[in-house]
């Protein structure tokens, strides 16, 4: 386990085993058609690798990536920092994000993606942390419901960091105030 780590919430065999589960579902769901994923990164990016490998129906990958206004908290204002490459008229889609939160950016995410006419537009979800939840937001497949702790590894960093970890766990007080401004150290 990491040093900066409390406790590993979530194990590589864990996350394996959901991942899969996942992939059979989207699967099944999806059979005979297109599915288009569109990734939410950078968090997005170790989930959505492993899953598209076990989606057995034809698969499109594309991305976007978000940031928040400045500002301290979190105010539901979202720039889009990187766009679709590709137009989602009449596709399935399917947003594919590390964890729904507050879940503001997955609001914005779902009234700008409507706007582009897609055939179907779903989210799937890694975690899903309910109890901070301000926003609506349908979540169509999750992979594990969690408490509100704040957790990082397989996509979700602190500072840019730990993104690289295969299993996911609890961050250490201790790491958080020892970083200061340069997460290289
Ligand atoms: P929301 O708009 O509050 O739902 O924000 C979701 C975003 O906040 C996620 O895509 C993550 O980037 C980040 N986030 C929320 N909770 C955590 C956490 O526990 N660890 C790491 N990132 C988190
Ligand atoms: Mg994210």
């Amino acid at each position: 386990m990491h040093k900066d780590l409390e406790e590993i919430l979530i194990s590589k065999q864990d996350l394996e085993a959901s991942v899969a589960k996942l992939g059979a579902r989207i699967s099944a769901d999806y059979a005979g058609r297109c599915v288009t994923l569109v990734g939410v990164l950078k968090g997005c990016v170790l989930f959505m690798s492993d899953l598209a490998k076990h989606i057995t129906t034809d698969t499109r990958l594309d991305f976007m990536m978000l940031s928040s206004y400045a500002g301290e908290h979190s105010t539901g204002v979202v720039r889009i920092l990187l766009d679709l490459k590709e137009s989602i008229e009449d596709c399935d889609v399917l947003i594919v994000e590390d964890i729904v939160d507050s879940g503001l950016t997955m609001n914005y995410m779902l009234q700008n993606l409507k706007t582009r006419r897609p055939r179907s537009l779903e989210i799937c979800t890694l975690l899903d942390k309910p109890s901070r939840r301000k926003a609506p937001v349908p979540i169509k497949y999750t992979g594990f419901t969690i408490e509100d702790k704040f957790v990082v590894g397989y996509g979700l960093d602190y500072n840019g960091i730990y993104r690289n970890l295969p299993y996911i766990g609890v961050l250490k007080k201790s790491a958080v105030e020892a970083q200061g401004n340069n997460p290289c150290r």
